[in-house]
């Protein structure tokens, strides 16, 4: 659907990908439930395996529904191609599995979400590829880990959970300037492409948790890869079909691709409902700090500005008060939701350091400025008058 690309966001995001069947000619894009694709001749199954002739083999390989999703998350992240995965950690293992082998070295930025983090720092590194962390905001921290033997440079923005933003145009140049063919990729989950899109500002390849806002309904588990068209057919056919096999379920593409239809309005509205949390919070007299990238007071909001189109639904809070009294806080809601994850209608509360973030040691934590206290907040769609009383209801409840 090329002719679609100068369309706007919303109309992209309902109709790019879709499947046109002559004949049955159904509205929404039917669930392909099959594992296999039957060949006419043996003939035409070499040419398909030997990349000759366009056409479905197995759903390992590629899928009508997840290439549905595959191509609207890359039209709407203005990149040239895409692929799914089984969740947003089965994308992130399989574009590196394809990028790195033993001798290698990847730096990322120190704070992460937290499997990610695990497999970095304990995962690939048992297969001889060095991995350092340094701070990405930190000027000069990126610059000083850079090696010869660097493939790799990853990062998120707006990190999870403490929402630091990392200015994605200068870690591109930096990381270009220094070898061209250095990957950049940039996990966009907390955005989505409606708020962010690092491909326009540098980077080479996007990761997306799909679990989250992307599919926005709390009931799929998956992940996306958007980069350049031969990146993704070498994900599609190393990486995912020989390394990983993080292989997305029809029906659950499908769940996606009904999602996305709704995605900027959502977007628009968990905007809308954080910020308005975010200054009640900040105006509580029991919270110390407020982490939300559209504050003044946060320390990269110049950069948030710059580089998205709006703060997005996740805020994190430290409270003037001890981690008992915050983990208290924590059983005290009644609408807002204590459970991991994000994105979803529900707003979600939770406890990095015990839950997300629980593969970073304490040290670590600290290292990264993280206090094991924080508490993150997924702002959901609900009513931001309700949100705001279910807290104020937490709070005199655990302080009086
Ligand atoms: C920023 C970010 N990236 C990646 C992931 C991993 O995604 P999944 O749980 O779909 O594997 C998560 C999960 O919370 C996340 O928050």
């Amino acid at each position: 659907m090329s002719s679609k690309k100068k369309l706007g966001f919303a109309t992209r995001q309902i109709h790019e990908g879709n499947l046109h069947i002559p004949g049955i000619a159904p509205l929404a894009t039917p669930i392909f439930q099959t594992s296999t694709f039957i060949f006419d001749s043996t003939a035409q199954g070499a040419k398909r395996f030997a990349g000759e002739e366009e056409g479905y083999i197995y759903t390992r390989l590629g899928n009508p529904n997840a290439a549905q999703v595959a191509q609207k998350v890359a039209d709407l992240e203005n990149g040239e191609a895409g692929l799914v995965a089984a969740s947003g950690i089965g994308a992130i293992t399989t574009a590196i599995w394809t990028l790195v082998k033993a001798g290698d070295h990847i730096v990322a930025d120190d704070m992460l979400y937290g499997c990610t983090f695990a497999y970095l720092k304990h995962g690939i590194s048992r297969f001889g590829v060095d991995v350092t962390f340094v701070d990405f905001s930190q000027p000069g921290a990126l610059k000083s880990a850079l090696r010869e033997n660097t493939k790799v440079v990853y990062f998120e923005t707006p990190c999870n959970p403490n929402l630091k933003i990392i200015d994605i145009e200068e870690v591109a140049k930096q990381a270009h300037e220094y070898n061209k063919d250095i990957t950049v990729m940039v996990d966009n989950t907390f955005c989505t492409p409606y708020l962010q899109r690092p491909l326009d500002l540098g980077a080479d390849v996007v990761i997306h948790s799909a679990t989250k806002y992307l599919n926005g309904h709390g009931d799929v588990i998956a992940g996306v890869i958007v980069g350049k068209k031969d990146f993704i057919n070498e994900c599609n056919l190393f990486g995912m079909k020989d390394m990983t096999g993080s292989v997305i379920g029809p029906f659950e593409s499908f769940l996606i691709a009904r999602g996305m239809k709704t995605l900027d309005i959502r977007m628009k509205r968990h905007c809308e409902n954080a910020m308005k949390v975010a200054k009640y919070l900040e105006a509580h007299p029991m919270v110390e700090t407020v982490y939300y990238p559209g504050l003044e007071s946060h320390p990269q909001h110049d950069i948030a500005k710059k580089q998205m189109d709006g703060f997005g639904g996740m805020i994190a809070i430290i409270l003037k008060a001890s981690r008992e009294k915050s983990e208290e806080l924590l059983n005290a809601f009644e609408l807002c939701t204590l459970a991991v994850s994000l994105g979803d209608a529900e707003t979600l509360v939770e406890h990095p350091a015990s839950m997300t973030h629980s593969t970073y040691t304490e040290e670590e934590l600290l290292a990264c400025g993280l206090n094991p206290a924080m508490i993150r907040f997924s702002i959901g769609l609900e009513d931001p008058e309700d949100i705001i009383q279910d807290i104020e209801n937490a709070f005199k409840k655990v302080f009086g």
